[in-house]
């Protein structure tokens, strides 16, 4: 079976760790557990049994998680290796060859790779920018078909960062139910939203929902490879039948921690510190972007750590961000990465005075390159 490369995450992967300036990195500036946990915590992870534990998240780990889903209990909660592992499970035990997945762009493209290696029929609808990034649902409405099986939607957005009004939602449902199809929601950023108030869960209103979830983006914690997907019980359990063929169990360090922060007010630390470098970083950015007049415009994000710029200047993204990698030893992701070209991801979730020292490495590149 073959798949395309992940164009984002590949190159990532190979340059993340070798540039001066990362401004790639879509989540919140990581903590240590110096940082994060208390003493008495780190002492008591020095007798946690380094075991397989319950291979579907430990009990007191999938109660907590479901604590946040009205309507769900632990039943409903698989534990998984980031949210990753959640969205490849959904697409794997969901999906058949032939079936059709109708799939939000832009998106983080995960879904969209794995769901075309296995040879589901993927049909994009489109979030529109002319719309304030919300998707356009009469496209939606006019790709579902009798082999629809799957809307897959990312909420809040990457890249974008915008948010689905509360209609949006509701004719998103409507749509999947007259169709009798799954809503995948990818919902990894949740909790990372500038106004505080959390985004609501597809979970819980309507029958056929897989949410996912994690500690990777909202949370700052991303190697603690903490994910879940919440859905009916069958879905639940299926998925993690299937999990024995990939990763079997997540780490039990790591579901230890991921208890404290999810089940104390450490949760409530973490998103508020997070939203206070959101809102400081987006002024930051938004002066910036201001100073440099008309070589960009945004729609800023509602939520998640990146912001995803238009340029007013020819010359394709990729080739740009392969010469900011070379010549300023800088990594932005190109807009080529969501299929759509003239954009730009950059992640504001850094500590302000790198993305400062990051951006005016972006400047000194960009008076360089377009003349
Ligand atoms: C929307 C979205 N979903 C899932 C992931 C995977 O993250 P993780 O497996 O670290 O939770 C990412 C990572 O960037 C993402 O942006």
């Amino acid at each position: 079976m073959k798949i395309e490369i992940f164009e984002l995450e590949r190159r990532q992967s190979l340059w993340e760790n070798i540039v001066d300036y990362n401004l790639t990195e879509s989540g919140f500036h990581p903590y240590t557990l110096n940082e994060l946990l208390n003493e008495k915590q780190i002492e008591q992870l020095r007798d946690v049994r380094i075991g397989y534990g319950q291979t579907n998240g430990s009990i007191e780990l999938r109660t907590a998680i479901s604590e946040l889903y009205p309507g769900a209990n632990l039943d409903n909660v698989s534990v998984t290796n980031g949210s990753a592992e959640s969205n490849f499970l959904s697409i794997w035990s969901i999906l058949e060859p032939g079936d059709e997945l109708l799939l939000m762009l832009p998106n983080y493209m995960q879904i969209w790779g794995i769901a075309r290696s296995f040879e589901v029929n993927v049909k994009p609808f489109h979030l529109k920018e002319e719309l304030n990034w919300q998707p356009d649902l009469d496209e939606l409405k006019s790709l579902v078909s009798d082999k629809t099986k799957m809307i897959a939607v990312c909420n809040p957005n990457n890249p974008t960062g915008s948010i689905l009004t509360k209609k949006a939602m509701e004719e998103i449902i409507g749509i999947a139910n007259e169709a009798n199809s799954w809503i995948l929601s990818d919902e990894v950023y949740r909790g990372a939203e500038i106004s505080g108030i959390e985004t609501p869960s597809f979970y819980g209103l309507y029958d056929k929902v897989i949410a996912v979830g994690g500690l990777s983006k909202a949370y700052s914690l991303p190697g603690l490879r903490m994910g879940w997907l919440v859905s009916t019980e069958e879905v639940a359990e299926k998925a993690w039948s299937y999990k024995d063929y990939t990763t079997i169990a997540t780490g039990a360090l790591d579901q230890q921690i991921a208890y404290w922060v999810l089940s104390s007010d450490l949760r409530l630390q973490i998103l508020d510190r997070n939203r206070k470098m959101l809102k400081e970083n987006l002024v930051v950015l938004t002066e910036w972007l201001d100073s440099l007049k008309s070589l960009f415009s945004f729609i800023p994000p509602q939520a998640a750590a990146i912001a995803f710029l238009k340029y007013h200047f020819d010359m394709n993204s990729t080739k740009l961000t392969t010469k900011l990698r070379d010549e300023k030893s800088l990594l932005i992701i190109a807009g080529d990465c969501f299929g759509m070209d003239g954009y730009l991801r950059i992640g504001i979730g850094s500590e302000k005075e790198y993305l400062i020292e990051g951006l005016k490495l972006f400047q000194e590149g960009l008076e360089e390159i377009i003349e």
